[in-house]
């Protein structure tokens, strides 16, 4: 369900601050990036989606968190890593496999690496809020995406904490991998998971 379907499909509070948060937050749900296809963002809705990062939670506001966009012609080289990574840990792995690992950098019109910063030599943040920001970061992303009808997905994975990653997308040091978000038009919508409620996960001390 998109936010514009949840519209229709009962979340009619939307003139309040409260639904319009209430529909935007459970209408997200992870997409598969092989549904993901174009059109994806256009350059003035990328640039909402990134800026939605910035107003993630950020304790001494060090901006912990970092986005890679792979462009076209980077996600050739994301490919042959994803199969060299394939190749590495399993000496058996058929073409047909190959050819799906290499496929993953090919799929959503927008793919983006996302990175916790994560040296606090100088700023003294613990890396557990470091960490907390980016999380706050990657959300931010994601229901921007959701608010402006694009689908998401998170994937992670062996290949993304791999050393030839880090060299790949030159990361510096304590610069740790946290997950690639794909976004795009959803090609087929799925029914929303059940979730837990507060009941699951919540008391009063
Ligand atoms: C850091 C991170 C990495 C993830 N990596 C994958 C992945 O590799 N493959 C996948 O299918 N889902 C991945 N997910 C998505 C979760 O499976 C998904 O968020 C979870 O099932 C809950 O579904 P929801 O996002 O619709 O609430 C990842 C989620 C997070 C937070």
């Amino acid at each position: 369900m998109t936010i514009q379907d949840s519209v229709i499909l009962g979340f009619n509070d939307l003139d309040s601050l409260g639904g319009f948060a209430n529909a935007l937050i459970h209408s997200r749900q992870h997409v598969s990036p092989k549904r993901l296809i174009a059109p994806g963002p256009n350059p003035a809705q990328k640039l909402e989606i990134l800026n939605a990062a910035g107003a993630a939670p950020d304790h001494g506001k060090t901006s912990p968190w970092h986005f890679y966009e792979v462009s076209p012609e980077s996600r050739e080289l994301l490919a042959k890593l994803f199969a060299n990574a394939l190749i590495d840990r399993d000496s058996t792995a058929t073409p047909i496999q190959i050819e799906e690992a290499r496929n993953k950098a090919f799929r959503g019109p927008l793919l983006l690496l996302v990175t916790a910063k994560l040296n606090n030599e100088l700023d003294n943040i613990p890396v557990q809020e470091k960490l907390i920001s980016a999380g706050c970061a990657i959300q931010n992303v994601l229901l921007m995406a959701n608010a402006l009808g694009f689908g998401s997905g998170l994937s992670s994975g062996k290949a993304l904490y791999s050393k030839n990653m880090r060299e790949l997308f030159r990361l510096k040091d304590k610069e740790e991998p946290l997950c690639f978000i794909t976004i795009g038009t959803i090609s087929t919508h799925k029914p929303n998971k059940e979730r837990s409620d507060a009941s699951a996960y919540s008391s009063v001390f």
